[in-house]
């Protein structure tokens, strides 16, 4: 199995995904929020590409039980019921809801993968279940970091790190390329207090900024839920 770590989406286009088992991950705070939804009992999470399409797809699907849900600038869009902050999808919020979600880097990421034949989100709070999961697939796998605006960004990269870390420390028969290497050294020299890592990132600098501050307390818990986030039929649900 070998493992590897693309660390922007500009280094690739959607066709290279084809056929590959992929891991989406942005940390602030897309595969967070994806996780904590279907966590709290979403049947299922849209992600789009833009917001005109957000509100396309909603306007078709049955009112009241779909919510649109994402940011812009790291605030709720106009006219969406949701931000992005895992904290807003509650169980009375989002059970049994289909969310339309959009935001600037994660749900995009997503988009571009979805040719990949297998396709997982992860997020600091799903590692271990994640790693387990990949370790029975037995696949290669591609880890793309969504970043920031194309950017690199030390947050998804530093999860890439740990994503990688867990499953070389379960199974011996890991082949790394020079950027899960990369990746797991991050997460050695970074990941020691995830929260403070959190904090210093620039994404992260703005989250507070802009008054998320709580976002980042909660996008650093580490495993705690067996939720698998995967892509099929254009939606995210819970991997069975
Ligand atoms: C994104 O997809 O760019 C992020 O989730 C932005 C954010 O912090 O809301």
């Amino acid at each position: 199995m070998k493992l590897n770590v693309i660390f922007s989406p500009v280094q690739s286009d959607e066709l290279f995904f084809t056929g590959k088992t992929t891991v989406v991950i942005d940390v602030l705070r897309a595969s967070s929020t994806i996780i904590a939804a279907l966590e709290n009992g979403a049947k299922e999470v849209v992600p789009v590409g833009t917001i005109e399409f957000a509100v396309k797809v909603s306007g078709g699907m049955f009112g009241g039980q779909t919510l649109l849900g994402g940011e812009r600038n790291t605030k709720k869009i106009e006219g969406f019921a949701l931000g992005n902050s895992p904290s807003e999808y509650t169980k009375e919020i989002v059970s049994g809801k289909t969310i339309v979600f959009y935001s600037t880097n994660g749900s995009r990421a997503i988009v571009k993968a979805k040719y990949s034949d297998n396709l997982f989100i992860c997020s600091f709070s799903n590692i271990e279940a994640l790693a387990d999961h990949l370790i029975k697939l037995n696949e290669d796998v591609l880890i793309l970091c969504s970043g920031d605006n194309n950017f690199f960004s030390l947050e998804d990269s530093v999860c890439a790190g740990k994503l990688v870390k867990e499953i070389t420390g379960k199974n011996s028969n890991v082949i790394l390329t020079d950027s899960s290497n990369a990746a797991r050294a991050m997460y050695k020299t970074f990941g020691k207090d995830i929260k403070k890592m959190l904090r210093e990132t620039e994404h992260g600098q703005l989250l507070v900024k802009n008054g998320y501050e709580n976002d980042l307390e909660f996008c650093s818990r580490l495993n705690g839920t067996n939720v698998i986030p995967v892509y099929s039929g254009s939606t995210l649900k819970v991997l069975k």
